[in-house]
């Protein structure tokens, strides 16, 4: 028998802990009706490590994290921790994790779901339908270029600097995951970068290019000015399909395209790394939503994009699919069925808290399992 299937939950901060709880949920119902058990291990993230050890993310944690087949997150950071020196802040905690667990794909899906198709602030004729995969490089550029660092001149003023950087290797594995996500989807790919501008952009294009030509000559690519990408989000989202771009733009284009959807509480995203000799890709999982202290504690959070990141996780990590349409499928009938979370709340619709909802989503469950 294969070992069990070792997940590291980490709820971190504000409404964190709350949507990564209906994840258990899931987990016993896959652990009943589905045989596949999972061995979850929990530990602390962002300013709820800081609290209890000092740091954002202890070393013990990172190598649960880098021990384990995939780890959950649930979100970092919140008023009580911004005061705190830049090293001690909790997404200090989240980006060490990025880049100590090599994850340098970011898939964050944009999708809209019929049941909440007029929520977005677009035309319902824009936004219907859409699905739209956004692969953010999450490693490198001027999220960890150096030279970095604020100094102060001889006249007294100060300088901050942070520096853009891209090698070949790190553009072309990026690339990749992009170019591979396309052949399983509508086959196209559009790069954004600012090659107008910026010589690390100029590079990118050429690399994008050039691994297109050699290996995947059925996807179509094309490129695009990050700023005009911005601005075709809104115009024309639907001529998507996949975009591929850096870690800042796909930092900004990937919080555009989510709020298409009208529905930041319904958005999952997952962080890959290499695939390694024994087959196994690092990987984490965290809804793109942040730690919304404002509403943390009360049981109002929306628990589906954490769902539909466990989703994700279901189908990269541990290949099974199956549960994962599962999971999908019980979701949309959730909301088809009329239960809202109040950040989806609409009229003539049931206004449920984040347990009601995460209980909901197990009944249904059970009965398209039947
Ligand atoms: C995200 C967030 C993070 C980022 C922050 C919390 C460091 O905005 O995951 O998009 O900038 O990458
Ligand atoms: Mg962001």
């Amino acid at each position: 028998m294969p070992d069990n299937k070792t997940l590291l939950l980490l709820p971190g901060d504000g409404i964190g802990p709350e949507v990564t709880a209906e994840v258990r949920r899931v987990v016993d119902w896959i652990a009943k009706r589905r045989s596949v058990s999972f061995d979850i291990k929990e530990g602390l993230v962002g300013g709820a490590a800081y609290d209890a050890d000092g740091e954002p993310l202890t070393d013990e944690t990172m190598a649960d994290a880098l021990d384990a087949d995939a780890v959950l997150l649930g979100a970092v950071g919140g008023p009580k921790w911004e005061g705190l020196p830049f090293e001690k802040q909790p997404e200090r905690g989240l980006l060490r994790l990025r880049k100590e667990m090599e994850l340098f794909a970011n898939l964050r899906p944009a999708v809209v779901f019929d049941a909440l198709a007029d929520a977005s602030t677009l035309k319902l004729e824009v936004v219907q339908g859409l699905d739209i995969m956004i692969v953010r490089e999450l490693t490198g550029g001027v999220y960890f270029g150096e030279p970095r660092g604020i100094e102060t001149l001889a006249d007294g003023s100060r300088r901050g600097v942070n520096t853009q950087v891209y090698t070949t290797g790190e553009i072309q594995r990026v690339a990749r995951v992009a170019f591979e996500l396309a052949k399983k989807r509508a086959g196209r790919v559009c790069s954004a970068e600012k090659a107008n501008v910026m010589e690390s952009g100029v590079l990118w294009r050429e690399e994008v290019q050039k691994l297109r030509d050699a290996e995947f000559p059925d996807v179509e690519l094309t490129h695009m000015y990050a700023d005009n990408c911005a601005m075709q989000l809104v115009r024309d989202p639907q001529q998507f399909d996949v975009i591929v771009t850096d870690n800042l733009f796909g930092d900004i284009l990937s919080d555009e395209a989510a709020m298409l959807t009208g529905s930041l509480g319904m958005l999952p995203s997952a962080s890959l790394g290499a695939v390694d000799a024994a087959g196994r890709r690092r990987a984490l999982y965290e809804p793109v939503h942040g730690s919304a202290p404002d509403i943390a504690g009360k049981n109002l959070a929306n628990p589906l994009a954490t769902l539909l990141s466990f989703a994700m996780m279901l189908r990269y990590s541990f290949d099974m699919g199956e549960d994962a349409n599962l999971l999908e499928d019980a979701i949309q009938r959730v909301l088809a069925g009329g239960l809202r979370t109040a950040d989806i709340m609409q009229p003539g619709k049931a206004r449920v808290s984040t347990s009601v909802m995460g209980e909901a989503i197990v009944t249904e469950l059970d009965k398209q399992a039947g």
